[in-house]
């Protein structure tokens, strides 16, 4: 691992060439999703301090908000652009009361001009799709992707919530940096395939929810303070009784945290970049408070007896991920290139 500003660690993102911070910025719950937006500049100030230390790769989509996350990140990255590695994502579009996902290449195109001129750069560094349309052929998608690298429009090309067979067949097409998945102690169906194609790949590894939105630092109490516009008061394994039996899981985290001298969070997030040096964590947070905790996990060591202890805890998670309508690598098979007539 590279060393960076402010004791934050660099890495090598899939095979070529992408550089980022050993872990990265969520931004999404800045604007959106997880209670009313932020304000604008308290969000800035804590991207600043993210940036001054080391905290660079910042993850962002045109749907969060939708799009005053870009907006805001537009506002915060005035002079210091060429400080950060700016990740953004297009496909899930909320229209007329609808969730669409899309990958077809006008869409995509429209979303990539769009987001360029929100965020105010030249570039994106890495463009993820953030979920698979199943009825676009992915080497489709990955086709008109590849043109906005060759244009300059975009440096490199990720995938989210895609699943193995997805993955391999966009790869084929043109090289995929990155693929972003939901991996945490809570979270571990990516290991079975996923996880391994990529690294059979080369691809870049980027952990999302890698606190579980907040309940393996915070345990159950956090449900409380959930405000009717965050959408985990609907997710699965926030309900009532669900949150009943995973507090079990909060608790082992918890008591291994004391014994350890740190943190859940710490905990929790020394887990992930355990995983190897090819993973890269984005915690969401909101404060900075929490943000220089988060890099306080870079510090925290495993044996491998924790590793193994924890590695237990996600058997005993119930709910899903996900509600129903929401989709994941699970649904994310397109159809064949073969059977494509065209738009
Ligand atoms: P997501 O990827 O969906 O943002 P996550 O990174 O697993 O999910 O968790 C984000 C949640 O963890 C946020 O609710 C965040 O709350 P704040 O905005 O109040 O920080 C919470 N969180 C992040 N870091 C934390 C920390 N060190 N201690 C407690 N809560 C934390």
């Amino acid at each position: 691992m590279a060393s960076g500003k402010g004791g934050v660690g660099r890495m090598k993102l899939g095979s070529q060439g992408l550089e980022v911070s050993v872990q990265g910025l969520g931004c999404m719950g800045m604007s959106a999703f997880y209670g009313p937006p932020k304000p604008e500049p308290d969000m800035i100030s804590l991207i600043h301090h993210a940036v001054r230390s080391g905290v660079t790769f910042l993850d962002t989509s045109d749907i969060y908000g939708p799009f005053t996350n870009e907006l805001l990140l537009g506002k915060a990255l005035k002079g210091i652009r060429k400080d950060v590695e700016l990740a953004t994502k297009f496909a899930i579009s909320f229209a007329d009361g609808k969730w669409e996902t899309r990958g077809d290449p006008a869409y995509i195109r429209s979303c990539c001009e769009a987001s360029l001129k929100r965020l105010d750069v030249d570039c994106i560094d890495l463009y993820y799709q953030h979920r698979v349309d199943t009825r676009i052929p992915i080497e489709i998608t990955i086709g008109e992707l590849k043109k906005l690298v060759e244009e300059g429009k975009i440096k490199y090309i990720g995938l989210s919530e895609a699943s193995a067979s997805t993955i391999r067949r966009a790869h084929a097409v043109h090289p995929i940096t990155a693929v972003q998945l939901e991996w945490s102690l809570w979270s571990r169906d990516a290991e079975e395939d996923i996880i391994p194609t990529c690294r059979e790949l080369g691809i870049g590894i980027v952990a999302y929810s890698p606190l579980g939105r907040g309940f393996l630092s915070s345990g159950p109490k956090m449900i409380d303070n959930l405000s009717n516009q965050d959408a985990r008061k609907f997710e699965p394994r926030f309900q009532a009784d669900n949150v009943e039996h995973n507090a079990r899981i909060f608790e082992c985290i918890n008591e291994m945290a004391t014994k350890k001298g740190c943190t859940p969070s710490q905990l929790a997030l020394a887990w992930v970049h355990h995983q190897g040096n090819d993973v890269c964590p984005i915690p969401g947070t909101t404060k900075i408070e929490n943000l220089n905790q988060n890099i306080g996990a870079l510090s925290v060591k495993l044996t491998p007896e924790e590793m193994a202890e924890l590695a237990t805890l996600a058997d005993a998670v119930k709910g899903d991920r996900y509600g129903s309508g929401v989709a994941t690598w699970k649904q994310s098979e397109t159809p064949a290139l073969s059977s494509w007539k065209g738009e």
